[in-house]
């Protein structure tokens, strides 16, 4: 076992801190004057100045800690020695539609993680200086104070968040069933179009459960920590373990866990939603 005790993953999370900061102080210098937003690729997949510059400033940060340890960057893709049993994953602005329009709602986001277990998460939002840390076994904080998820119990008291991924146009497993029929079960459902503040708003209590699909293992790893180190749950749509790599999650306050998921087992077509409001089932 590499990690015999938590408290080795607080130097981690101090590095990870110093480089989320790093990356939000250059977000902060770019918001409301990019010079340059790309496409890259896909239709509305952006990338801008900000988000290089701010990869560039954390990757600054984890290089100068820990050469050793390898790194898989968004922007940059896979650095140094992937070979060993840490490994850092970067999204150094998590909302780039949203920063782009200058909607403010984007983060950096840094995980840890551990024999490919996400271990350390840290988001960083600069717009509302707010700073996510958790790492496992010692909690999670929010401005350095612990948090801890909400209380609902049922999905018609809950307030959810989803997104949808840059392949929605190409794919049928696209989620807008799922929006439609999670909209009629609960108080609403958010597009935060920030997957890692998404996740950090559970942890938080602010949301009581997210899912979504086509994500990347940057976008989840950091708020995967956060939601359950602070009290909450996560895992695959059909309700087993989570894998990060999958691209696809439930994170919910816990008691929202099996209705979310069996919610998701039994979405009904889109085209129900156009028909008589008599033919929708019943809540
Ligand atoms: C995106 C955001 C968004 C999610 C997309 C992600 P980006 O990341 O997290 O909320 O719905 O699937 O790709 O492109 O802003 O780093
Ligand atoms: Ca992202
Ligand atoms: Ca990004």
């Amino acid at each position: 076992m590499v990690l015999d005790s938590p408290e080795r993953l607080k130097p981690y999370l101090d590095i990870a801190t110093e480089a989320a900061l790093a990356g939000g102080g250059v977000l902060d210098f770019w918001r409301g004057n990019l010079t340059q937003i790309d496409e890259k690729g896909r239709s509305g997949d952006l990338v801008t100045n900000a988000d290089r510059a701010a990869e560039a400033a954390v990757l600054e940060v984890l290089q100068r800690h820990c050469p050793q340890v390898g790194i898989l960057a968004e922007e940059s893709g896979a650095i140094g020695d992937h070979s060993g049993p840490f490994l850092w994953a970067i999204d150094p602005l998590d909302g780039t539609t949203n920063f782009a329009h200058q909607y403010p709602f984007s983060a950096v986001s840094i995980a840890l993680l551990v024999e490919g277990v996400p271990a350390i998460g840290v988001i960083y939002d600069p717009f509302h200086q707010e700073l996510f840390r958790a790492a496992k076994g010692l909690g999670a904080t929010r401005n350095r104070q612990p948090i801890q998820v909400s209380k609902a119990d049922r999905l018609a008291q809950s307030l959810l968040v989803t997104g949808f991924a840059y392949d929605r146009r190409e794919t049928p497993d696209n989620n807008y069933a799922e929006f439609c029929y999670l909209t009629h079960l609960t108080q609403g459902v958010r597009r935060g179009g920030s997957a890692a503040l998404d996740l950090a708003y559970v942890a938080c209590g602010r949301l009581d459960g997210y899912w979504e699909r086509g994500l990347s293992i940057w976008d989840i790893a950091a708020g995967v920590v956060l939601v359950e180190e602070a009290g909450g749950q996560v895992t695959a749509y059909d309700g087993s373990a989570v894998d990060v790599r999958s691209g696809r999650l439930v994170a919910t306050n816990g008691p929202l866990q099996e209705p979310l998921c069996r919610a998701l087992a039994q979405v009904p077509a889109i085209a129900l939603w156009s028909q008589d409001p008599s033919t929708w089932p019943s809540v």
